[in-house]
């Protein structure tokens, strides 16, 4: 959809009460092909695949507890996280409440479960604050949090007061986090470029977009910054870049003062995978 359309319509929502908008929202996204179950399914596995290629090369091969970050509106991910790791229990939050009885009965069913409800080994919490939220006692457990597509919708500071919150609830744990960096109106619209977002000053990024499409445009070095401020050690960081026709209009084009002190290869760092420990001392 041509963004300025999409900007339309998501400022239209927000003049509506949270619920109705937040269910005219999953109404406009199963329209147009991105929130169905089989898509989930895809997207979560390949997640989970990602994980796993990660994390096996650091020698990471039992969890005992999985923190999910962002659930989103399907529970795809945590079904096959504990697929994937035997005996595992997998604990998911979200700032929002989208999981319905139908998203949780249609991927049961996909997964070839009968329950209607969440299966035993997935613990939801919606509308948590993960800065100030408690947490089960993990005491003797391996732990790891898990991400996918989230946190490039969170602001630095919110991502710096989560994680801060994990290392004084929980302690040692390891950490897994997939992030999608670019301009995401890129993917519905093809007449933009991955760098768009990069030429708008705050100002005016904040007239471009809204709640339903927040991004906080957070660059590769501003990440491994926030993570390495509140005491992680990175264990692997790996990213995309574009081709070398990308690279030469990029450095064509107009750029926020904001992002002029990056490389273009940080700028453009693309797919981002982080994994990360921190031990308590
Ligand atoms: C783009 S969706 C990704 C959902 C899921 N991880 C996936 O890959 O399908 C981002 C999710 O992060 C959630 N979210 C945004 N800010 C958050 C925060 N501060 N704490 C927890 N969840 C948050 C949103 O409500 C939304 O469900």
């Amino acid at each position: 959809m041509n963004y300025k359309i999409r900007l339309t319509v998501f400022k239209a929502l927000e003049l509506f009460p949270r619920k109705v908008a937040d269910f005219l929202y999953l109404k406009i996204q199963s329209l147009f092909g991105n929130a169905n179950v089989a898509r989930n399914f895809v997207s979560g596995q390949n997640g989970i695949d990602k994980c796993k290629e990660t994390i096996s090369a650091l020698g990471w091969d039992r969890m005992d507890a999985i923190i999910e970050i962002g659930s989103g509106w399907y529970p795809a991910t945590p079904l096959l996280l504990v697929k994937e790791f035997a005996n595992c229990q997998v604990y998911t939050y979200d700032i929002n409440s989208f999981y319905s009885a139908k998203s949780i009965q249609q991927s049961n069913a996909h997964m070839g479960i009968e329950s209607k409800g969440l299966i035993p080994e997935i613990h939801y919490y919606p509308n948590t604050d993960l800065t100030k939220c408690s947490f089960p006692d993990f005491t003797n457990q391996e732990v790891m949090v898990y991400s996918k597509f989230v946190l490039e919708h969170i602001p630095n500071d919110v991502i710096k007061g989560i994680h801060e919150n994990i290392i004084d609830k929980i302690g040692t744990h390891k950490v897994f986090h997939w992030i999608s960096p670019s301009d995401h109106r890129f993917f519905t619209d093809a007449s933009l470029s991955i760098y768009d977002f990069l030429k708008f000053s705050e100002t005016e990024w904040l007239k471009n977009h809204t709640k339903f499409d927040y991004h906080n445009r957070t660059r590769l070095p501003e990440y491994v910054e926030i993570f390495k401020s509140v005491g992680y050690t990175i264990e692997t960081l790996k990213y995309n870049q574009p081709n070398e026709k990308v690279f030469e209009q990029f450095r064509q084009s107009k750029v926020d003062e904001r992002f002029k002190h990056f490389t273009a290869e940080e700028n453009l760092a693309g797919s981002i995978v982080l994994a990360l420990t921190y031990t308590k001392k």
